[in-house]
């Protein structure tokens, strides 16, 4: 097989997980992907931070700059903007490619990282940014390329699904289920941004843009979060009939009197009533569900888990199979996962809608 040289960045719930899997499965993974995967570092802060997984040592380093010299497929999972952007943007120019599951950086840098990518032929991947496990990038940009969507529902946050259900389960208090969602892995470095609909927030965007194929700014995405629901709301849901999921909605708005030029465009995150009898009300824990409603296609759902470490990992471990694929069949020039595939329409406006 011949050789790549695989850097991590990021040995958190996922990055450590991703790790363990490239080592312990070089052999399958070389077989499926036509290169031998060699890990040659892992980028973190603090060399001595307790991890999830047992790391050898030696690969453990502080110095992300030198790690990406050289390597052929960079994996980003430290997330949040900076220092991620700079090493993105550095491992891009140096011709590799990159695998990301950083929802942030996307939602607010995605254009200028598509860009850099484009200008060197490189691809970026990234399903594992929007919905843990889910196969929900690849399906919104390939497999639906040639359909039209015009809707899309989700339950795109593991973490406030599983807050809101044990809610609704026990009553339990909102404080100690985030502490064990943390404990868990499922939420992000700073809870606030599940909580609050931040991180349900960039995932709709995210899939917007690729949906509607157009760039869909973060802050044209009308968020609420679930800090405000009470055991009392629940309670008086249920007997309604109902139950309190937040939910990100995605549609387009053509000939409902929206705009006039071009076609508008809403995305929404808030938590919703939704009926006991609705496929979104059986989404339990830390799953998460993703409905697409296609004119052609018409309605599919994607199901599993959306958060958690070595789940998000195998998200990963795909991209970097995809990546290594395209480096040995001499890809070099088409970015496979970049905006650049997508064909450009001109969408009029982002509205909010309720
Ligand atoms: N904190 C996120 C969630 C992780 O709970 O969904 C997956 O993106």
């Amino acid at each position: 097989h011949r050789r790549l040289r695989i850097a991590l960045l990021g040995a958190g719930s996922v990055g450590s997980q991703v790790a363990r899997l490239l080592l312990e499965n070089t052999d399958e993974l070389a077989d499926r992907s036509g290169a031998a995967l060699e890990l040659a570092g892992i980028a973190v802060r603090d060399v001595t931070a307790p991890r999830d997984v047992d790391l050898p040592a030696e690969l453990l380093t502080t110095d992300a700059e030198t790690l990406i010299v050289g390597s052929d497929i960079v994996i980003e999972l430290i997330g949040g903007i900076e220092p991620a952007r700079e090493y993105l943007l550095q491992a891009l120019n140096s011709g590799a490619d990159v695998v990301t599951g950083n929802k942030a950086l996307l939602a607010t840098h995605g254009s200028e990282i598509f860009d850099a990518a484009d200008q060197v032929g490189a691809s970026v991947y990234y399903e594992a940014a929007v919905a843990g496990a889910i196969p929900i990038i690849r399906p919104l940009r390939d497999s639906l390329a040639g359909d039209r969507v015009d809707r899309i529902v989700g339950i795109v946050n593991g973490t406030s699904n599983y807050i809101l259900d044990r809610m609704d389960l026990e009553g339990a208090d909102m404080a100690e289920i985030v502490a064990d969602a943390q404990r868990l892995g499922y939420a992000e470095a700073d809870p606030t941004a599940d909580v609050e609909g931040f991180d349900a927030a960039q995932k709709a965007a995210i899939l917007a843009s690729l949906a509607f194929h157009t760039t869909v700014p973060l802050d044209a995405v009308h968020r609420e979060g679930i800090s405000g629901i009470t055991k009392q709301m629940m309670d008086a849901a249920r007997h309604a009939g109902y139950v309190i999921k937040m939910v990100a909605v995605c549609e387009r708005l053509t000939g409902r009197g929206t705009a006039s030029d071009g076609e508008a465009i809403s995305v929404r995150v808030y938590p919703a009533l939704i009926r006991r009898e609705h496929p979104l009300a059986s989404v339990h824990g830390v799953n998460n569900a993703v409905f697409v409603q296609a004119e052609a296609a018409g309605n599919l759902m994607f199901y599993g888990a959306g958060a958690g470490g070595v789940q998000t990992a195998s998200a990963v471990l795909g991209d970097v199979v995809s990546a290594a694929r395209r480096h040995i069949a001499g890809g070099a020039g088409v970015g496979e996962s970049t905006r650049a595939n997508l064909p450009t329409v001109d969408i009029g406006q982002v509205v909010t809608r309720y």
